[in-house]
């Protein structure tokens, strides 16, 4: 016969998964146990708060579907992404930061440099720079995958009047690592606000939603690590407030207008690091 007491249980349920052959596996479960039943501990978790949670949980898995994970946005929004996100940056290298929920697997390949410009409306600027390694030497090997919102602070997802990719692309670098895209500066925008990841965990705080603006990357090379990673406008309103915790120092860039080009410019160098 067992005694379940609140001074056993926690033990009691983490030794239950002992028996999970995979070791990170068993450490991931044993350690979730650990924590879930401190924080029930620490603030004497109560019966109408426990179904509450569960009551949230349910409404997130409701609203999510193919095309939207509350889940992934709850993450977001209580900074875990990010917090995974710097875990697995590598210091020198560049920085990581959130994918987000825009980003589609497959999108159309072009020239480099590229124009992405077509029809749309705003301000035309070049995001250009280089791709090297962690010795400074370029990755001529490099592939981007990139993408952004449109002037009007939509992704083509969110909005009918764009074409389907509109403002995304993937390229290859050149020999010597660089790559150039003239496209529309991005805007801020807020992050979705009709679900429970929003209205049931953040207002209450008098959080703000808006996210500055900025470009999206996928930078990947072979023998390095694949960076997801995002670049930020330095003269977004926003940057001390981003409801997602994406905005690092070195992905803050300034727009300079310079004699070779026509636009203004934004210019980075993208550092990986070795796989
Ligand atoms: C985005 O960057 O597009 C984004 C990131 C997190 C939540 C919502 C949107
Ligand atoms: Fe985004």
């Amino acid at each position: 016969m067992s005694d379940i007491r609140l001074d056993n249980i926690t033990a009691a349920a983490v030794a239950s998964f002992d028996g999970v052959p995979d070791a990170r596996r068993r450490e991931l479960l044993q350690q979730l146990v650990q924590h879930l039943h401190a924080y029930a501990k620490a603030t004497r978790l109560t019966h109408d708060e426990w179904r509450a949670a569960l009551a949230f949980l349910h409404r997130a898995g409701d609203i999510s579907s193919a095309n939207r994970s509350e889940f992934s946005l709850l993450s977001d929004v209580l900074g875990l992404s990010s917090l995974v996100d710097l875990l697995a940056s590598t210091p020198g290298a560049t920085p990581g930061s959130v994918l987000g929920p825009f980003h589609t697997v497959g999108s159309p390949w072009c020239e480099n440099p590229a124009d992405l410009t077509r029809d749309n409306p705003g301000e035309v600027v070049l995001l250009r720079g280089r791709v090297h390694g962690p010795q400074g030497q370029p990755l001529s090997d490099a592939t981007l995958d990139f993408w952004q919102n449109a002037a009007n602070g939509l992704y083509w997802q969110m909005d009918d009047s764009q074409p389907p990719d509109n403002l995304r692309c993937q390229l290859k670098v050149d020999a010597a690592g660089r790559f150039a895209i003239r496209t529309i500066r991005p805007q801020p925008y807020q992050i979705p606000t009709d679900g429970p990841a929003w209205h049931d965990v953040v207002p209450s705080a008098g959080r703000s939603a808006w996210r500055p603006a900025h470009y999206h990357l996928i930078v990947q090379a072979p023998a390095h690590r694949t960076l997801v990673t995002e670049l930020f406008d330095a003269a977004d309103p926003y940057l001390a407030s981003d409801a997602v915790f994406g905005v690092r120092a070195a992905l803050v860039r300034r727009y300079e207008t310079t004699p070779d080009a026509d636009v203004p410019v934004m210019d980075i160098d993208i550092v990986l690091a070795a796989a």
